[in-house]
């Protein structure tokens, strides 16, 4: 009897964003080179996607000034390229789509993962990848909100209640085909969006991203308070020490 092999469909192909400054987290380097527990947060984040059987190679966009790179793990790494980091996010993640385009086809998979989300869980991913497999359109990580959801007005009183049903917070990876996408972030800067994540480029175009359900544990780096709360969560995944 023969194992049923997972069926994923095209090449899958990571692209994360690295060229942020970190300025809400306020530490002495950017955060994605901070150390958790002796770790490098952008090793932990690119060792879930070239560890992944499927993922054929990853695409690393960085600041131009950036001097933290050669010094890590994956930086000279065989199926690691880098693209050069534009002014924001969404401008990052369309130069390392050029950089791609060399390398991968219109119809291959694109992981798009923020360097700054260490923790996501293999499970998840392989999760992701699944669902999508034979989806026209892509789809992204994320969580139903739980809180009660208030709109403030400009005088920081409550404006409105906002109904909490269908509510997600939006994470990564964000997968969609590298035509599509590249096709969507270029027109979406074209017209002035600088969308703050992928999907809502491909939304741009009318398209429907899917939903899917993750961990609350692949959590963004963003501020100081983000830190010890990630290396808690990695060290619950046995990731470090
Ligand atoms: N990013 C990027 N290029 C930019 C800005 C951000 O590649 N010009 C990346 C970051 O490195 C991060 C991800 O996009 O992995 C999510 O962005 P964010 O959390 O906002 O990170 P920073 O921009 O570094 O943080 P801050 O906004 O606090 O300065
Ligand atoms: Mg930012």
């Amino acid at each position: 009897m023969t194992t049923p092999v997972l069926d994923l469909g095209s090449a899958w192909w990571g692209l994360v964003p690295a060229a942020g400054a970190g300025r809400r987290v306020g530490a002495a380097i950017p955060k994605q080179y901070l150390e958790l527990g002796g770790a490098v947060v952008i090793d932990l984040t690119l060792a879930t996607l070239l560890d992944h059987p499927r993922v054929q190679g990853v695409v690393v966009a960085l600041d131009p000034n950036d001097g933290h790179w050669p010094h890590t793990r994956y930086a000279a790494h065989p199926r690691v390229w880098t693209a050069v980091g534009g002014a924001e996010r969404c401008h990052s993640v369309l130069n390392a789509l050029a950089v791609l385009a060399g390398k991968a086809a219109d119809d291959d998979w694109v992981l798009v993962h923020d360097a700054a989300r260490p923790c996501l869980r293999r499970s998840d991913l392989d999760r992701l990848m699944s669902v999508l497999a034979d989806d026209p359109v892509g789809g992204l990580l994320g969580i139903p909100v739980r809180d009660t959801m208030k709109q403030a007005g400009l005088d920081g009183h409550i404006q409105a209640t906002v109904p909490r049903d269908g509510l997600w917070h939006a994470f990564t990876p964000q997968a969609f085909r590298l035509g599509v996408l590249r096709r969507a972030l270029g027109a979406a800067l074209t017209a002035g969006h600088w969308v703050t994540d992928d999907a809502s480029a491909v939304e741009l175009l009318g398209l429907r991203p899917l939903l899917i359900e993750g961990h609350a544990d692949n959590l963004k780096i963003t501020r100081p308070e983000d830190i010890p709360l990630a290396r808690f969560f990695l060290q619950q995944q046995g990731r470090t020490c």
